[in-house]
């Protein structure tokens, strides 16, 4: 969310005369945009902020924005270099504050806009590829553990109309795959319209293009989103279901509203109506009050399920969360050894579920060249599987058949065919 709301907020000082420029000695404004998240992802702003500030020249404008903004609102003008601080709902408003800023010191705008969902606005996008269409903004859902409702507000809906209209024009602009964005695209209501309606009517607009989405909540996920998803061969056989943890009592204080068995039920089903179905998911580990019990349970759900891929955090309380009244009782050194082993057995399901493409032909959409070296291209098969092969033929953009010739727990390895 936080990348695709940069693409909006270069778009917006674009359209206002500004441009992006390629080094901080060029800069003469600098935009964090922040995550709040974990403690973690807030420290790491801070020390890139304190670095940059060395560097920062008189006539420089620094300013934070996103979900820490949000948070922290004022206080964060202890760190003396921030001139201004900006909220996920304001970001319209940000060259008109940044001219404020000539005849006022600070500036300070973290007001909720229950309205706002930035639909009217063109996205300044960093890929030619995929581009992100985001469909909804906020979260009702208040997970014990989780911040995103207290800084990026209450759920609201994009207008359907102007998400169809912006899927038709990327597609008319040569795009080939389009991400539907939101904290929980399944509870998407806009005019009775529901997320299968939208997957449905941007899918069907072309059948060469590729569908994502992002992210679902397993209390919402319908038999009929999962018979949409099977049904068009363009949306991509990939879902991202955050389990949060195995255990039934944890689930409940986590206030995630489904439990163990509806999960791995839910599971079954898709399993089932989409057999290459490709599986990712969010796990925290360390939890106020989490007994070796109910890590196993984790555990246990983590090798039932075989997902391709996880994202593993270590509990991080967050101030103004209902779980931050618990104790934050599980020590340190044991929230580490869990995340390690999790780690560590994610690792090994990965690196079986990669093994056994090996030897298989596979249609792969080139997103770029690789990190590593020009000589080779990235790219991504439908099952969100990262792919790296020689770049003989072919362009960016261009989808292609690859066989797959050595695998890790991370990444393919391909030749062309
Ligand atoms: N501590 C650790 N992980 C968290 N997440 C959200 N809040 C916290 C927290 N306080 C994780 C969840 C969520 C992902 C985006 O971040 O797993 O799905
Ligand atoms: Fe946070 Fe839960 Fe909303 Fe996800 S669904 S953003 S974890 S409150």
């Amino acid at each position: 969310m936080n990348l695709s709301d940069s693409e909006i907020i270069i778009g917006i000082m674009k359209e206002n005369g500004y441009e992006n420029v390629n080094s901080l000695k060029e800069a003469n404004i600098i935009l964090f945009n922040t995550c709040s998240v974990r403690e973690h992802a807030e420290e790491r702003v801070l020390q890139r902020i304190r670095n940059i500030k060395k560097s920062k020249q008189n006539d420089m404008v620094f300013v934070l924005i996103g979900c820490m903004a949000e948070r922290l609102k004022e206080k964060l003008f202890m760190e003396k270099s921030i001139d201004l601080i900006l909220g996920p709902d304001n970001y319209r408003k940000l060259p008109e504050y940044i001219k404020q800023l000539e005849y006022e010191k600070r500036v300070c705008d973290t007001n909720f806009n229950n309205e706002e969902t930035y639909s009217d606005l063109i996205p300044y996008r960093q890929s030619n590829v995929t581009a992100w269409i985001p469909i909804m903004r906020g979260c009702d859902n208040l997970c014990s553990y989780c911040i995103v409702p207290f800084t990026r507000g209450k759920e609201r809906s994009r207008n359907f109309k102007s998400i169809i209209e912006e899927a038709k024009k990327l597609i008319s602009e040569n795009y080939k795959e389009l991400y539907l964005l939101g904290q929980n695209v399944n509870s998407y209501y806009y005019d009775g319209k529901i997320f299968s309606d939208v997957l449905e009517s941007v899918a069907k607009l072309n059948s060469d293009v590729r569908i994502r989405f992002m992210t679902s909540h397993p209390k919402d996920l319908s038999d009929d989103l999962i018979n949409t998803i099977s049904k068009l061969s363009n949306v991509c056989k990939y879902i991202h279901l955050p389990f949060q943890s195995g255990s039934n009592r944890i689930l409940e204080v986590m206030n995630r509203n489904y439990t163990r068995e509806h999960y791995l039920e839910l599971i079954k089903k898709i399993k089932k109506a989409i057999p290459d179905v490709s599986l990712s998911t969010d796990i925290i580990v360390g939890f106020p009050s989490e007994t070796e019990a109910d890590f196993l349970d984790t555990l246990n759900l983590l090798n039932e399920v075989k997902f391709d891929s996880a994202f593993m955090f270590k509990y991080s309380p967050r101030e103004g969360t209902s779980a931050y009244l618990l104790n934050d009782d599980v020590p340190e050194n044991i929230k580490s050894e869990r995340l390690s082993k999790v780690i560590d057995i994610q690792q090994n399901i990965s690196n079986v579920s990669n093994k056994n493409l090996i030897g298989t032909n596979q249609e792969v959409l080139i997103e770029s060249y690789s990190k590593k070296s020009d000589a080779e291209f990235q790219g991504r098969l439908g099952n969100n599987k990262v792919v790296v092969f020689p770049a003989h033929r072919n362009k960016i953009g261009e989808t292609t058949k690859i066989k797959i010739i050595k695998s890790n727990s991370a990444t393919l390895i391909g030749e062309l065919v």
